[in-house]
């Protein structure tokens, strides 16, 4: 299994560009099932994901080709409607095929994707959305089955936000008979750049990116192309990185403001930033506080930088509380940053780090899901001597080409089997 070596205590100082975004890739080609005819998506990063997507999509029937980072997905009438088990289970956003397959063709055999390392992470809201809009949902023997004559537009008020609930469920009422609403949408920028992907095929999708989403359906959809957004959970994680060394790092390609609640944290904590249109660059620093971070829905503080963000937090002069509301179990890094010498105390949903400077000493860690995984690489560039991250298959799940991209920006680290 591979691993990562990370030595610590160099600066990293340069330009680095931000790739696409994972989660908007994701939706976006499980988008292509509702059009039949050829899907043109650029700036799609190469990510385990993606290509387990792409694996799905080819077991429904289409066709795919992938030139740099341009991707090419060929839908034709499908023949199968079943998302089997071995392949969702390597990504649970799979489940994003049940909205197309059942807008498009009335019924779905999906496999239910299963908790991951950080949650139980239920589907109840999607189901429950399509059992609104008329289908007929069973859940037996693993797999969810959906049937419907055509979907029938719907009042949705989802308990919380879902992201990919939301764009599952967007997706199927763009094919649904007359309006549906989408009451207490998720914001994030992933579900804007989707709803903008199906308006050029022809959806009527209006409030996107904020938390009533109206979508009026429309008889059919027809393919287009598409530029993915900038990955803000990457961008964010390699600013943290330069952080983390004290060096300056400009991260370009990006967009700063999908990236606010961390840059006001950032600040908040004694950064100095320089931002504009596409770059966001942290300057050199000699020390910073510790602060307090609660996770939430966007625009708020993402979930998915919270790891990242405790292992700049083990290097700041003082306390930070760090609050987790979105998923149960998302502290599984915290004893591999005790393992590398960190003082916190995990408490349910709360961590509280108690921050010291120079503190961090290399040992062997274990990567237990993505995010984790980029925190123990950031947390190994600042400790003294050189880190191992295992299970380093995780990463490669998400962050495209990390270890060429901090490299460049000087830092040294390789893999090894
Ligand atoms: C997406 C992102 C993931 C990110 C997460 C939260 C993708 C592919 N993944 O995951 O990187 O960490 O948003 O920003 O975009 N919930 C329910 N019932 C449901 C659905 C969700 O109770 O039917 C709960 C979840 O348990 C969780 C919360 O809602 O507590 C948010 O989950 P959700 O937004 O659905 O996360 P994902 O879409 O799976």
């Amino acid at each position: 299994m591979e691993k990562m070596l990370v030595k610590g205590g160099i600066q990293l100082n340069g330009e680095v560009h931000a790739s696409g975004a994972k989660n908007s890739a994701l939706p976006l080609l499980f988008s292509t099932l509702l059009a039949p005819g050829k899907h043109v998506f650029k700036n799609v990063p190469h990510l385990m994901d993606i290509q387990s997507t792409m694996v799905l999509l080819k077991h429904l029937g289409c066709e795919i080709s992938w030139e740099g980072s341009t991707v090419q997905v060929d839908v034709p009438e499908l023949k199968s409607f079943e998302a089997p088990y071995d392949l969702v289970r390597k990504m649970r956003a799979s489940i994003l095929c049940l909205g197309p397959l059942m807008a498009r063709y009335g019924q779905a055999k999906v496999s239910l994707p299963g908790g991951c390392a950080i949650g139980t992470r239920p589907i109840d809201l999607h189901l429950e959305g399509l059992k609104e809009m008329g289908a007929q949902i069973d859940v037996d023997s693993g797999y969810v089955f959906g049937k419907v004559d055509k979907l029938k537009g719907a009042k949705l008020i989802f308990e919380s936000p879902t992201v990919t609930g939301t764009e599952n469920l967007m997706m199927a009422a763009c094919l649904a008979d007359g309006v549906t609403l989408i009451e207490n949408a998720a914001k994030e920028p992933e579900i804007w750049d989707l709803a903008e992907y199906l308006n050029k095929m022809g959806a009527k999708i209006s409030g996107h990116g904020s938390s009533i989403i109206r979508i009026e359906g429309v008889d059919r959809l027809t393919p287009a192309e598409h530029v993915v957004i900038p990955d803000r959970i990457e961008a964010g994680t390699l600013l943290l990185a330069g952080a983390i060394t004290g060096g300056e790092v400009t991260v370009s390609s990006c967009r700063p403001d999908d990236l606010d609640a961390l840059i006001s944290k950032m600040k908040e904590s004694g950064f100095k930033l320089s931002i504009d249109e596409s770059s966001i660059t942290v300057h050199k620093n000699t020390g910073y506080t510790g602060v307090d971070v609660t996770t939430a829905p966007h625009p708020a503080f993402p979930t998915d930088l919270q790891a990242q963000f405790m292992a700049l937090m083990t290097q700041a002069d003082g306390t930070s509380v760090i609050t987790e509301t979105i998923f149960e179990n998302r502290f599984m890094h915290v004893q591999e940053l005790v393992r590398l010498n960190a003082d916190i105390t995990p408490k349910t949903r709360v961590a509280i780090v108690r921050g010291a400077p120079g503190s961090l000493k290399a040992a062997p860690v274990m990567a237990t899901d993505l995010r984790a995984s980029a925190c123990l690489i950031l947390a190994g560039l600042a400790a003294q001597g050189e880190t191992e991250v295992n299970r380093i298959y995780h990463l490669d799940r998400g962050y495209e080409k990390m270890e060429e991209k901090l490299s460049k920006l000087g830092a040294q680290i390789c893999r090894k089997n």
